[in-house]
């Protein structure tokens, strides 16, 4: 049974209105805790067979004891019924402990280590100042065949922020690569051509991955009419042909470009705030929203690679054994979420998405 459908068209012409899709993972979504996670979580669970689980709490994840103890507690609030594994992460920072990362990747707790240049992004306060504080961690990780995953912008505030992505590829992640040639590495995120090309260049030990926001919106969005603060997130959006390079690099079945959501809820009034934070809430909906993505590029066909394949393999995991059916029906999206006690504008807000899940096959716990 084919995983997929082709291009968006059956063999009489007329559209296709069903996708069967190898159950996907997320390669990179942020959980919260607390009284919000339970409603947070079965947003992914509901699609996801496994997600990479970003390690930004207060205080961050930086311990195989803290992400045992979160990967508890997420478990417990996911809806019985959903077979779901969160894959943990360890939080750098410039004094960790390498053998804390071996131990932790050893115990099967940590399954990557995330590098946050320090004040980067939400969260990010305790991150790495300078990469070189992390050198014995990477000769750990480069051994023991752990990936590295980067929040890959420079965080110089003489650098205009719709250039630190693209800075940090000559500053940082050049050298990086040279260092540790046997390090498996996710750019995380990536927002532009110049990322793009970077990571079809380099080597199979490089990856990325690519929102369903930055497949969407490109950096107008942000202004549209007034200030949007829903559609800022790090990193930003760019201009459009940006975005043409993700869609064309999402979609080309390439081995190094995999589904990451980078879904980070905030409350409505932090971010509808004087200085409000980044972060899209996307998982309600993400997968539909992939979907219409390769849709419109004509390429149903690669779907199942990017959402479902390439990941695993990039990981050294197993594919998933379950499938999910995506139906063409109408899929309205809320304006407002309440999660938890708390009031969330998810991404799409308002519109109505053409795809819609209509099966989970041996996605339930059995
Ligand atoms: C993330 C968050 O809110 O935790 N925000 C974001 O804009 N993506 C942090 C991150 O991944 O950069
Ligand atoms: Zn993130």
């Amino acid at each position: 049974m084919p995983s997929s459908v082709p291009d968006g068209r059956n063999q009489t012409g007329s559209s296709v209105d069903r996708i069967r899709l190898r159950r996907p993972d997320d390669w990179h979504v942020h959980l919260r805790d607390g009284a919000i996670l339970r409603s947070v979580v079965n947003h992914t669970a509901r699609q996801f067979a496994r997600a990479i689980v970003m390690p930004n709490l207060r205080p961050p994840v930086t311990t195989a004891a803290a992400a045992a103890a979160y990967r508890d507690r997420i478990l417990s609030a996911v809806d019985p019924g959903l077979a779901f594994t969160p894959l943990m992460t360890c939080y750098l920072t410039d004094t960790l402990d390498p053998l804390e990362v071996e131990r932790g990747f050893a115990e099967g707790v940590f399954a990557a280590c995330k590098l946050y240049p320090a004040n980067a992004t939400t969260n990010s306060a305790h991150g790495v100042t300078d990469v070189r504080n992390l050198h014995g961690v990477l000769e750990v990780m480069q051994r023991i065949g752990m990936p590295l995953l980067i929040h890959g912008e420079v965080t110089d505030r003489h650098i205009d922020i719709f250039d630190r992505e693209a800075v940090f590829i000559e500053r940082v992640l050049v050298k990086l690569l040279a260092d540790f040639p046997g390090l498996k590495v996710v750019f995380e995120h990536i927002t532009t051509a110049e990322a793009v090309a970077f990571v079809e260049a380099a080597g199979p030990n490089l990856a990325a991955t690519i929102t369903p926001h930055h497949l969407h919106i490109n950096r107008n969005a942000m202004f549209e009419g007034g200030i949007r603060p829903h559609f800022y997130c790090l990193p930003v959006a760019k201009r459009e042909p940006h975005r043409l390079a993700l869609r064309k690099a999402a979609v080309s079945g390439s081995p190094k470009f995999f589904l990451g959501t980078d879904s980070a809820p905030h409350p409505a009034a932090d971010k509808e705030a004087a200085c409000g934070c980044a972060g899209i809430f996307n998982s309600p909906c993400a997968l539909e929203s992939y979907a219409m993505v390769f849709e419109e590029e004509g390429a149903l066909s690669r779907f199942a690679a990017f959402a479902s394949e390439n990941g695993p393999r990039f990981y050294g995991l197993p594919l998933n054994e379950g499938f999910v059916e995506l139906e063409r029906l109408p899929h309205p999206v809320p304006a407002r979420m309440t999660l938890g006690d708390q009031e969330i504008v998810p991404f799409h807000a308002g519109e109505t998405l053409r795809w819609s899940i209509s099966g989970l096959e041996g996605l339930e716990k059995s």
